[in-house]
């Protein structure tokens, strides 16, 4: 038997760790076993890379950056994410590769097909068994993010086109595996957001 991976993706302020925060809280009420993750830091490797990726000073360059988000998505697969799905329970993540060819692909502008196949490859080729986007505007996110008077990482410090272009990117992903993505409208309530990803999640159970 094996278990399930589900990810939420989206941009900078989409609300993607408040839905899977409600996903985790209803799959543990409903008794499953729910191992949580994200990248990049989702170990303790995970979290010092995380550092170097987001708070670093200065220049990194873009393969770089790639190859700095791969190291962690592979730790992170092999010694978290894989042994949970081979016990037959449920890794819920906030980002996976999608991210890499959203933000490096379209928003650094590498290859897309590149950034995946690195991503995979890191992966050892594992795909989510569901993928949420939470769809929003830039401007909207963006209003969300400063609305908490935060200061921005290296990522979110990018400008308004970049942000579009991740947006883009993620669409086109989802158009391409209908099948693995549920596209929702971030803007929504996010008890309303929160019963689709339930009846999504529901249909795999
Ligand atoms: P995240 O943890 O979602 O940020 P926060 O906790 O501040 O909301 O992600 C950190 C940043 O890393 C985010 O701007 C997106 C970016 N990112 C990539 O560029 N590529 C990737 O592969 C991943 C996983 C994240």
């Amino acid at each position: 038997m094996t278990g399930l991976f589900i990810t939420f993706e989206g941009g900078d302020g989409s609300g993607k760790s408040t839905q899977s925060a409600l996903l985790v809280a209803w799959l543990r009420s409903e008794g499953h076993t729910v191992v949580t993750s994200r990248e990049p830091g989702g170990t303790d490797l995970g979290v010092e890379l995380r550092e170097i990726i987001l708070h670093r000073r200065g220049y990194i360059a873009p393969r770089a950056e790639a190859l700095l988000y791969a190291a962690d998505r592979a730790h992170n697969v092999a010694t978290v994410v894989r042994p949970t799905i081979e016990r037959g329970e449920i890794v819920v993540q906030d980002r996976y590769l999608d991210s890499s060819v959203a933000y490096q692909g379209a928003g650094r502008v590498l290859d897309g097909v590149e950034v995946r196949d690195l991503s995979l490859w890191a992966s050892e080729g594992l795909l989510p068994s569901l993928t949420v986007l939470l769809d929003l505007d830039v401007v909207a996110g963006r209003a969300r993010l400063t609305a908490d008077d935060k200061v921005f990482d290296r990522l979110e410090a990018e400008a308004n086109d970049f942000h579009a272009r991740v947006r883009a990117g993620f669409r086109e992903l989802a158009d391409a595996e209908p099948e693995r993505f549920l596209v929702l409208d971030a803007a929504r309530n996010r008890e309303d957001l929160a019963a689709e990803v339930r009846a999504a999640v529901l249909r795999l159970l």
